[in-house]
This record gives structure tokens, C-alpha cells and sequence, in this order.
């Protein structure tokens, strides 16, 4: 049976949320439902978890999730400052470091919106999506099988990245987009690394 997918742009209604888990929404791939995790500034499938650091003598919250705030604004974490979310030039989808504010050079913040998918067969379902502000690309999110040698026994699988104008890598899958999971959990971490 085929379903036919409608895309519809809609606010979302999840109210009592305030942070977010995320997995990807790729229906018929080997990505879809994959759950994402926070690790060296990137976001990953395959992980256990994510890569998080407390401070000694400190009381962290320990949920071992990737948790970021609506939007893909920021990673909801207690570090004064906080971690601000971006996509680089290259199209990766990143994090700042703690204790800085540093975003490479290109950069681009916002272009996130949320659409509503109906489909014949299944309940209408609310990804998030990118699209450049300034229109330098015709965007989407992208799920992309070039892990960094430094991710080389984490079990990372795919990286996340969002298609900029610069986005040259090939035998990528394309999501529909990012399906954000609401928890109550004020911070997922202290910070993450
Ligand atoms: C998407 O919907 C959520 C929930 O209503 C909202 O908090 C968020 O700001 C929206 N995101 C964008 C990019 O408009
Ligand atoms: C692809 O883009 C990256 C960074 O955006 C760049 O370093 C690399 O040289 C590019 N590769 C090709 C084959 O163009």
C-alpha cells in the first residue's frame, strides 16, 4: 500500500513541553525513528547517549538524553551561557561549546519551521524543518554517513546536517524532518561536550 505524503505548514500544540528529545522522521529508510544524541558539537545516530560533562561538586541533572529547546534554538543544559544551536556552512547542525559564544564563519541561525505531515494512512505528525533564511539553498535535513574519524567507537552512524549552500557530501538520506519528543525536564545536562 502506498501513502501519499501532504506537507502542510501549522503551529505546533505540545504546550506543557519545555524541552525537546529528537529522532529523525524519514519514513521508508534506514533512519527513520532513529533517535539523535548530542556529542562533539554534532548530532549523531547510533550513540548510547549523549557526551556530557558536570563539574565536580556539582548536582547535574542526569537524564541521559540530548534535550534541546523548541525550535532547535539552544541544548537545554545549566551551564551559565548555555549552548546555542547553529548550522555551519558545511551544513552540519552544531552546538556552541560551553562558556562561548564562538559560531564559525558562515553560519546560519534560524530558517527552522515547523510542518504538520498528513498522510492517508497514518495520524498527521509535526516535523521540524530548515530552510536558509536568506534562500542560499533550498535546505532540508539530511542525514549523512561521513562520521569524523574522532567519532571512531562511539557506534556513531549518520550525522546530522541541514542542506546549505555549501553541502557537498554524497549518499546522504533526506528526512522529512526532525520529529521533537516534549519532556518536562528543565536541563538534559550540565553541559554538553
Ligand atoms: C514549533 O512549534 C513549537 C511548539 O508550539 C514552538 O514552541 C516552536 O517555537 C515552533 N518552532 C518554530 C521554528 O516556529
Ligand atoms: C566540501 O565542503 C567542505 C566544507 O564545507 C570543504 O572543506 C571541502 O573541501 C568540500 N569538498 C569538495 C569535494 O568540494
Amino acid at each position: 500500500m502506498i501513502c501519499s505524503l501532504l506537507l502542510f505548514l501549522a503551529y505546533s500544540t505540545l504546550a506543557s513541553a519545555t524541552t525537546y528529545f529528537l529522532t529523525v522522521f524519514a519514513p521508508n529508510t534506514e533512519i527513520d525513528g532513529a533517535l539523535l544524541n548530542a556529542a562533539a558539537q554534532g548530532f549523531y545516530a547510533g550513540l548510547s547517549g549523549p557526551a556530557t560533562y558536570c563539574p565536580q561538586g556539582f548536582t547535574c541533572p542526569d537524564t541521559q538524553t540530548s534535550l534541546v529547546y523548541a525550535g532547535l534554538t539552544a541544548m537545554a543544559v545549566e551551564v551559565p551561557g548555555g549552548q546555542a544551536i547553529y548550522v555551519a556552512a558545511s551544513g552540519q547542525i552544531a552546538y556552541t561549546p560551553a562558556h562561548s559564544s564562538y559560531e564559525p564563519a558562515g553560519s546560519l541561525t534560524g530558517g527552522w519551521f515547523n510542518k504538520t505531515i498528513v498522510s492517508d494512512c497514518d495520524p498527521a505528525h509535526e516535523v521540524l524543518d530548515f530552510l536558509p533564511v536568506d534562500g542560499s539553498s533550498s535546505g532540508g535535513i539530511k542525514l549523512c554517513p561521513q562520521v569524523e574519524e574522532y567519532m571512531a567507537g562511539t557506534g556513531a552512524s549518520f550525522r546530522l546536517y541541514a542542506g546549505t549552500a555549501a553541502f557537498n557530501l554524497t549518499g546522504c538520506i533526506d528526512a522529512v524532518g526532525l520529529t521533537l519528543h516534549g519532556v518536562a525536564e528543565d536541563f538534559g545536562c550540565w553541559q554538553y561536550t
